[in-house]
């Protein structure tokens, strides 16, 4: 059958199957404890809901009923785990009377010679890693700097393997050993598990919670009345819920080889599709280069053009909008980038060199101590990290603050963005190549194939190819997409077992480039009856 081969050369060539890794949030409306919620979520999606920040937190408000004030179950009940996410019901080491938890915040586990005791997560002290690699000479490292519970662990995750895990007597004398008599210091123990057992120290507790005694369990409810902060609730209340699921959409790129001005190929594109590529992140960038034929190495149009302007966050992840912090009277046109000095922001000159935080996605935020000019500073961070810091919130500001000594001004990823796309995506990732987009280049951005994908500020009225878009809501839409096979005339396509292998042969091949597991294909007959109808075949040269 060699209109197979045709066919997967032809898909091969034109798909590229993207899509963003957000879980879905599902919000379910019927009142069940927080035990039958779980086994709901379990049953119909995966789990409840993980939370694992302040983004997470915000689509999980937006999943849930706006009309709706009381309190909504997610996945976090109280209980004492290892920072790798194991629980502690084979070994513990409390000191006697502990842990009283009188407060929700005093939800992390700090180690003395005496025993464990629970402190207030953002109290600093020193802190124990675990090294787990082959070559590590010491298994638990004593740091002797003062920390909160999540910088530590950001640390050992970076330097180490990760805060220690204490699962034993002997590994209790161990870290005894490293601590010494007289010290306290972090090690990876933490309230609170995740349903899905994963762990994310994310926490979006209420202010000013009762004490809570520890003789019922807890589980964590948002409360809707009060932006959607977290509260400790007896788990066999009746709340609605969240659970999360699958992929939430895909963006779907095409490839085309024609060459048009950048105002034709939008044209072409929101004519056909949905619009020129937009791409709002790292692994967009990888997934469009996919859908680009293997054999070209020339410039494409994107649907980035110059307009207008407005404040961005470099992993673009955010509208400013929802939260700013500016200092008083700024900004005041000093610079288009931003640094933070003292929990506030300042716009600056972004050629100045200064230190600056990067955001590390699983461990949070990470001070670099080298002064870098605001875009190597950026290009250091996507390489070494996930991208430069985005300060979302008050929460995340103090994060950022306590990491910088007081007076220290450092880069954050905040910038003037001077562009837009076409589909007036309002998010600002860019991924700007070396001393792009310099002024009178051009106002239309292309994908550069021979720099791994980084954009140029070019000629709008040059001509190259491009990539438009579908973007498809996996969960709930279906899309039809029109083949074109070439038969040598002898094979019936209509034929419902060569129809099956086809489909057959086009879901293997989209899998391999990505496809979710979970996606259905079918034929769709064009006129209630036939599947494929006859088109004369174009004679060319
Ligand atoms: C940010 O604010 C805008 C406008 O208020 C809102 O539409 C959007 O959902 C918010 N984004 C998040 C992630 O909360
Ligand atoms: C703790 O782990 C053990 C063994 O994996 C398991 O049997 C037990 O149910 C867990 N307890 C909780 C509260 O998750
Ligand atoms: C445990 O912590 C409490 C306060 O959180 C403190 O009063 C007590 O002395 C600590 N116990 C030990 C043995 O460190
Ligand atoms: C850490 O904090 C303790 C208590 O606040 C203090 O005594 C100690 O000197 C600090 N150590 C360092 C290295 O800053
Ligand atoms: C800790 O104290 C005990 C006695 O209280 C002593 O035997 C031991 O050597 C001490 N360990 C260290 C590391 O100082
Ligand atoms: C630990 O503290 C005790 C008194 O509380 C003191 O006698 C001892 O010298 C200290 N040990 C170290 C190693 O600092
Ligand atoms: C699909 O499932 C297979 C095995 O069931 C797994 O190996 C693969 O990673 C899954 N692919 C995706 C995209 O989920
Ligand atoms: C669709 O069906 C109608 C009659 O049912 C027929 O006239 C028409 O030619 C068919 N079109 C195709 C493309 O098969």
């Amino acid at each position: 059958m060699d209109w197979n081969v045709l066919l997967l050369l032809m898909l091969s060539a034109t798909f590229g199957i993207s899509s963003s890794d957000l879980q879905q949030f599902y919000y379910v409306n019927e009142r069940k404890s927080w035990l039958e919620a779980q086994s709901y979520c379990r049953a119909t999606y995966i789990d409840l809901a993980t939370v694992g920040s302040m983004e997470d937190m915000n689509r999980l408000k937006a999943a849930v009923d706006p009309a709706y004030t009381g309190a909504v179950w997610i996945g976090l009940k109280r209980y004492w785990v290892l920072s790798t996410g194991e629980n502690i019901s084979a070994y513990n080491n409390w000191v006697p009377g502990q842990p009283n938890e009188g407060n929700v915040e005093a939800a992390c586990g700090v180690y003395s010679s005496q025993g464990w005791n629970d402190s207030y997560c953002s109290t600093k002290f020193y802190f124990v890693c675990f090294d787990g690699r082959a070559s590590a000479t010491d298994t638990f490292i004593l740091l002797s700097s003062n920390m909160t519970w999540t910088q530590a662990q950001t640390y050992c995750s970076q330097h180490y393997t990760n805060l220690a895990s204490i699962h034993n007597a002997q590994e209790q004398q161990q870290v005894l050993n490293v601590v010494g008599n007289n010290t306290s210091a972090w090690f990876g123990l933490i309230s609170g598990q995740w349903s899905d057992k994963g762990f994310s120290p994310f926490r979006y507790w209420a202010n000013g919670q009762a004490p809570e005694s520890t003789s019922t369990e807890k589980c964590a409810a948002m409360m809707m009345s009060n932006s959607g902060k977290w509260t400790q609730s007896q788990c066999d209340l009746q709340n609605p819920f969240v659970c999360y699921g699958g992929l939430k959409f895909a963006r779907i790129y095409y490839f085309i080889r024609d060459s048009k001005t950048w105002t034709e190929a939008q044209t072409y594109c929101r004519k056909r599709f949905t619009d020129l590529a937009t791409v709002d992140s790292v692994k967009e960038v990888s997934r469009l280069l996919k859908a680009v034929d293997v054999g070209y190495s020339g410039s494409l149009w994107i649907g980035l053009t110059k307009a207008g302007q407005h404040w961005g966050w470099s992993r673009g992840d955010e509208l400013l909008s929802n939260f700013s912090n500016w200092d008083a009277g700024r900004p005041n046109g000093n610079g288009q980038c931003v640094f933070t000095v003292d929990g506030v922001w300042r716009d600056y000159d972004c050629t100045v060199a200064l230190y600056f935080v990067c955001y590390y996605e699983g461990t949070g935020y990470i001070l670099v101590e080298t002064s870098k000019n605001w875009y190597d500073a950026q290009s250091y961070c996507r390489t070494t990290y996930t991208d430069l810091a985005s300060i979302r919130s008050p929460w995340e500001q103090k994060q950022v603050t306590d990491l910088v000594v007081k007076g220290v001004s450092v880069w954050v990823g905040l910038f003037l963005d001077t562009w837009q796309w076409s589909d007036q995506w309002s998010l600002s990732f860019r991924n700007w190549a070396s001393g792009q987009p310099s002024s009178g280049t051009g106002s239309c951005s292309a994908v550069v194939m021979g720099d791994s994908g980084k954009w140029t500020a070019d000629n709008c009225n040059w001509q190259y190819p491009f990539i438009c878009y579908i973007e498809e809501d996996r969960v709930k839409k279906k899309q039809t997409v029109k083949v074109t096979v070439s038969s040598n005339g002898k094979t019936d396509l209509n034929d419902p077992f060569v129809k099956a292998a086809l489909l057959n042969e086009i879901e293997k091949q989209l899998k391999r480039q990505g496809m979710a597991n979970n996606t259905k294909l079918s034929w769709r007959p064009k006129n209630n009856t036939k599947v494929f109808t006859l088109k004369p075949k174009k004679v060319t040269d």
